[in-house]
This record gives structure tokens, C-alpha cells and sequence, in this order.
């Protein structure tokens, strides 16, 4: 089938978190087909244990490789910090495009001397984070905010209602309080809310979102000898249909007929319906 033999990037996360990056990947590989698959059946991740997200990362990425994936992008911090190194050492033959807090180029820039980094709870608790703060941390103070609400809210862009602001302006007030200059959104659902942390941070805090750093690495580890298929980007979710194609259009100005992603009941696989 041409749709299994289509030389394609494969992009997964919890939600619509991803499609920060999924934009910045159009961006810089205009001609590269993507496929996009938006669990939010079983959103949020965050607050899973790490064997559960790596099952579900695990399946999305078989179902990619079916697909005709020639790079993965886990476009998700969380099942980055759960999944990346076990799916690297499962699928050899595949480039993945993990995601960690971007605390680098925070911990360069800052003057304050303090980063603040919002995350779900399992990219905090995870290994990778510990190594980045152990690497890129050195004389620098990270204060680390764990966000759930925040994956919400952006889910259902309810940052501008009085409820959705009065939690933003708790989760931020320890940051502001705390003195960071520099925010990295360590999670990919925050960049869509972009506009309503900076309004409560103020203009002198610099938001940091990895997304256009992952699209460059995309485009690095694209393998040469790959012609990209001639075909539409696509997207699928395991969550509600209708809802996902408004927020496609809202988020991304895309408007495609996305497919159904139905989870079997092991977890580990699943069927997508078309049309
Ligand atoms: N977008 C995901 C991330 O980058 C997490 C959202 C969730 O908790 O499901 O971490």
C-alpha cells in the first residue's frame, strides 16, 4: 500500500502539545509529509507511571513504522523522559527526535542567575532532567514549577477565562517570586500558551520554546538517500474527533479530516479508522 511505503515524518504526544513543534517542522521541512498522532485518549501523561507512557510510546511508534516514518519525533517531553532511550535501543534503524528542558540556552542567557522550568510531573521526576540540571545547571538556580493544569488548560485554550488565568498566575507566581529571567515551557503543550504567561511575567522574562531547535534536528537526522513522499500530512487522534479537527484549525490553521485512533484493549495496539 502506498500509504505504508510513503517516506514520511512520524510526530506523537499526549495531545495537541506536539503541534507546537509540528509547526516549526513544517516550517523547515516544507516538502517532508508528517504524520500526526495526538493520544489524548490517554491524556494527560504526565502524571502516568513511566511503564505505562513507554507502552503507549511503543505502540505509536510501531504504528509510525508502518506508516512509512523515516524519523520519529516524540514531540512530547514527558514520554521523551520515559521512553526515548528504551525505543532507541528497540528500533535501531530509526532516528528519534527526543525532547528534554531546554535549561541550555536558559542557563546561558539568564542575568538573574535563576531559570524557571514549568514540566509535568514525569519529565521532573525523570532521569533526563537530572542529567540536563547535572550538565547545564552549574551556577545557575532552577526553580522547577510541575504544571498539570497547564496541559489542561492549553488542551481546551481556556488561558484567557478568569478561571484558566487565576491558575496560571498561581503555577507562575513562584517563578516571578523566585527572580527567573528565563522560563523554558519543558513541556510542548505551554508554547500555546505562550501569550498569557508572558502577559502575567512581564516583558523582561524570556519564554524558552524548544520547538524550533527540535524542527532543525528533524531536518538533520531526515536520512539523505530519503525522497519524502508526495502525498498530505496527516493527523489521527484516540480522542475526540470533531474537537481535534476545530483545535487543528484554532492552533496550526490546518484544516484536515483527521482519522481515529481506536487503542485495543491490551494498550499496546491499536486501529485507526478513516473517513
Ligand atoms: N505535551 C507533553 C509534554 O511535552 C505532556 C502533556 C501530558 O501530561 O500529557 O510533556
Amino acid at each position: 500500500m502506498a500509504a505504508q511505503t510513503a517516506n514520511i515524518i512520524g510526530v506523537f504526544d499526549s495531545g495537541i502539545g506536539g503541534l507546537s513543534v509540528l509547526r516549526e517542522i513544517h516550517h523547515v521541512l516544507p516538502a517532508h509529509p508528517t504524520l500526526y498522532v495526538a493520544d489524548q485518549g490517554h491524556l494527560p501523561y504526565g502524571s502516568r507511571p513511566q511503564t505505562e507512557i513507554l507502552a503507549f510510546s511503543d505502540a505509536i511508534t510501531r504504528y509510525l513504522l508502518e506508516q512509512g516514518a523515516r524519523v520519529i519525533v516524540i514531540a512530547c517531553h514527558t514520554a521523551s523522559a520515559a521512553a526515548l532511550y528504551t525505543l532507541r535501543e528497540r528500533y535501531p534503524h530509526i532516528p528519534f527526535v527526543g525532547m528534554e528542558p531546554a535549561v541550555k540556552p536558559a542557563a546561558e542567557r539568564t542575568r538573574s542567575g535563576v531559570v524557571g522550568v514549568l514540566s509535568t510531573e514525569a519529565t521532573a521526576r525523570g532521569a533526563l532532567y537530572k542529567r540536563v540540571l547535572q550538565r547545564y545547571a552549574r551556577g545557575v538556580r532552577v526553580i522547577t514549577q510541575v504544571a498539570p493544569d497547564l496541559v489542561r488548560i492549553a488542551e481546551e485554550q481556556s488561558q484567557h477565562t478568569p478561571a484558566g488565568r487565576a491558575v496560571l498566575e498561581r503555577t507562575l507566581r513562584p517563578l516571578i517570586e523566585g527572580g527567573a529571567d528565563e522560563i523554558v515551557l519543558g513541556c510542548t503543550h505551554f508554547p500555546f500558551l505562550a501569550d498569557a504567561i508572558q502577559e502575567i511575567v512581564g516583558a523582561n522574562v524570556a519564554l524558552v520554546n524548544p520547538g524550533p531547535a527540535v524542527a532543525r534536528q528533524t531536518a538533520r537526522l531526515w536520512p539523505v538517500a530519503e525522497q519524502p513522499a508526495a502525498i498530505p500530512n496527516r493527523y489521527v487522534t484516540s480522542g475526540d474527533l470533531p474537537a481535534f479537527q476545530r483545535i487543528l484549525t484554532t492552533l496550526i490553521g490546518v484544516h484536515a479530516q483527521p482519522a481515529a485512533l481506536k487503542w485495543q484493549a491490551s494498550n499496546t495496539a491499536f486501529t485507526v479508522e478513516v473517513g
